[in-house]
């Protein structure tokens, strides 16, 4: 049980030290020599998993007087555009070396909390988020043999590695509930549909993308520029680990220039279906639950032609790779050629990428109105249409593709072919698909004004 003071400390770790810190360098110095290090938050070592069994108490997202039904889209600001960009100073400068403008540049002391619902609702996503991650990365190492993990390839230090990622959730988990305070989101229990190493890698791999997405998605858009800085600070921890991750499933590290960004919705709609319940009192959130979309050909990871797999996914949303049924031909891992094989691997090269332009992609998605997520107490909605596109959301770039549809809840489409910049397919590594209405112009910075568009997903797609 930490003393009061610890627990003081911990509640103000992302107070300005100068404020609490002793003000002589001699007391300062006697300080940083001696004083703890703000605990953890704390949260159970040891919970079950396996489906929500209980009533499903189905009251939605969090809500309040909701005043209108959409967010328009307006003309631009025309002091958006108004600074000349020439390369020279046009304002006096506040100090020598210190350029007019910037947010928080003006001296007044950082405070590091939530200042609007957006604020709070965004960093209690995030932390529902961590807290799965903590649990995820413990569960697979307590879940699989030394000899399983051997198996995949994978050593003792790597194992190791997996370890030190869960010490690095709790950390987030506890800056985040700092900053939120005392009604921050408990860590619940989870279910988990992985059955092998591979399963559980890829899961990982799938997890940490649409977490670190999620969080790049309303990141510039905070009030609160603090927190802001201290979730970059723990988002740009989470960018590693889904890299190594995807090291770790055979795939080629890094194959995009930019990481791409996703709104609240799509990483929570990803996330929910995974948490079964989560104790008496939990702070809930305002985001939807779309309807889920899976992937039906989706590229597996595990198969030397990874465009070869049909129903080969573990669950929908972030289809999964399944590994149950593979040939010792068809699998890569046992692959003895270099250019085929999917050992884990700093970087791995494929004879056969994993999807390419022109692919035609099998897509099947559920209607709304089915419960998820905690004690089964959210609802999947849609305020769309009629489905009629694939949204394909990746690095900095919203193309979609026309959907042929079979029936209300399955059709195809074909993978495109664009570039974001001259040299870099826009579609590679693990990416977001939706199944839309319409097909606005969007870009990052208003990506979310898709969300009413949205009929069904997101899914991730292997697509390298
Ligand atoms: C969810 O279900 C569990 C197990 O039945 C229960 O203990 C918990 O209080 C429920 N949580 C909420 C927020 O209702
Ligand atoms: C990979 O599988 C796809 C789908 O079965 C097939 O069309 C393609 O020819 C295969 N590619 C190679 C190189 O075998
Ligand atoms: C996919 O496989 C599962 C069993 O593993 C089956 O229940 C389901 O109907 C299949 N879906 C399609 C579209 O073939
Ligand atoms: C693997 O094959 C078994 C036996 O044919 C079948 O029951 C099972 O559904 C298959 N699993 C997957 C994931 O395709
Ligand atoms: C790869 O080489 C090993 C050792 O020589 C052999 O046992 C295995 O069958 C080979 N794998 C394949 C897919 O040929
Ligand atoms: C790896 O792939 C790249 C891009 O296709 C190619 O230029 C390079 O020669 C390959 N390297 C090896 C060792 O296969
Ligand atoms: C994705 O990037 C890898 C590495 O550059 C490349 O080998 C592969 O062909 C790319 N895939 C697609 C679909 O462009
Ligand atoms: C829609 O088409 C798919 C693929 O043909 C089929 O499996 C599914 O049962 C159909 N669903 C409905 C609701 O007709
Ligand atoms: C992708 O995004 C970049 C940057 O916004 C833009 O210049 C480019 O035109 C986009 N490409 C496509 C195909 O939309
Ligand atoms: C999104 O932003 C772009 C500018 O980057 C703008 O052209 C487009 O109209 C916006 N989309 C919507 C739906 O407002």
């Amino acid at each position: 049980m930490p003393s009061t003071s610890m627990r003081v400390a911990a509640l103000l770790a992302c107070a300005p030290l100068a404020l609490a810190a002793p003000k002589t360098t001699a007391a300062k110095q006697a300080a940083a020599a001696s004083s703890p290090a703000p605990p953890i938050r704390s949260h159970p070592t040891s919970i079950s998993h396996g489906p929500y069994s209980g009533i499903p108490l189905a009251t939605g997202a969090l809500s309040n007087s909701i005043v209108g039904t959409g967010i328009p889209s307006l003309p631009p600001n025309p002091a958006a555009t108004s600074y000349p960009s020439d390369g020279r100073l046009h304002e006096p400068q506040p100090a020598p070396y210190v350029p007019a403008g910037g947010m928080g540049t003006n001296g007044t002391p950082p405070v590091y909390n939530a200042k609007s619902d957006f604020d709070y609702e965004s960093l209690a996503l995030a932390l529902y988020q961590e807290w799965i991650e903590l649990d995820l990365f413990h569960d697979g190492l307590a879940r699989f043999s030394e000899q399983d993990f051997t198996a995949a390839g994978l050593t003792a230090e790597d194992r190791y590695l997996i370890q030190f990622m869960a010490e690095q959730e709790a950390g987030h988990a506890t800056m985040i509930s700092n900053i939120l305070g005392a009604q921050a989101p408990q860590q619940c229990t989870y279910n988990y549909p992985y059955r092998t190493v591979r399963e559980f890698i890829d899961f990982s791999q799938k997890l940490t993308r649409f977490g670190e997405s999620g969080v790049y998605g309303f990141l510039p858009h905070l009030d609160s520029r603090e927190a802001a800085q201290l979730l970059l600070q723990s988002i740009t921890t989470e960018a590693r680990q889904q890299m190594i991750l995807r090291q770790f499933d055979g795939l080629f590290p890094v194959p995009v220039w930019f990481e791409v960004g996703v709104p609240q919705s799509w990483a929570w709609t990803l996330l929910a279906p995974f948490i079964s319940s989560c104790p008496a009192g939990q702070t809930r959130l305002v985001w939807q639950n779309f309807p889920a979309l899976w992937i039906l050909n989706q590229p597996n990871p595990a198969r030397v032609n990874a465009s070869a797999g049909y129903n080969e996914t573990i669950s929908a949303g972030m289809n999964t790779l399944s590994s149950a049924n593979l040939t010792t031909s068809e699998a890569c891992a046992y692959s003895n050629n270099t250019l085929d094989d999917c050992k884990p691997a700093i970087t791995q090269n494929r004879t056969i990428p994993l999807s390419y332009p022109g692919r035609r992609v099998f897509l099947s998605w559920e209607t709304p109105g089915k419960p998820v997520g905690p004690n089964n107490s959210y609802v999947t909605s849609s305020q769309a249409g009629s489905p009629k596109y694939v949204a394909w959301v990746t690095q900095l770039n919203v193309t979609y593709s026309s959907l042929d549809v079979t029936n209300a809840t399955s059709g195809s489409t074909v993978q495109p072919n664009v570039e974001t910049y001259a040299g870099d397919p826009a579609i590679n590594g693990t990416m977001f698909i939706a199944i839309t209405d319409d097909d606005p112009y969007l870009t990052p910075f208003n990506l979310s004004l898709i969300n009413r568009h949205v009929v069904a997903g997101p899914a991730l797609y292997q697509a390298g």
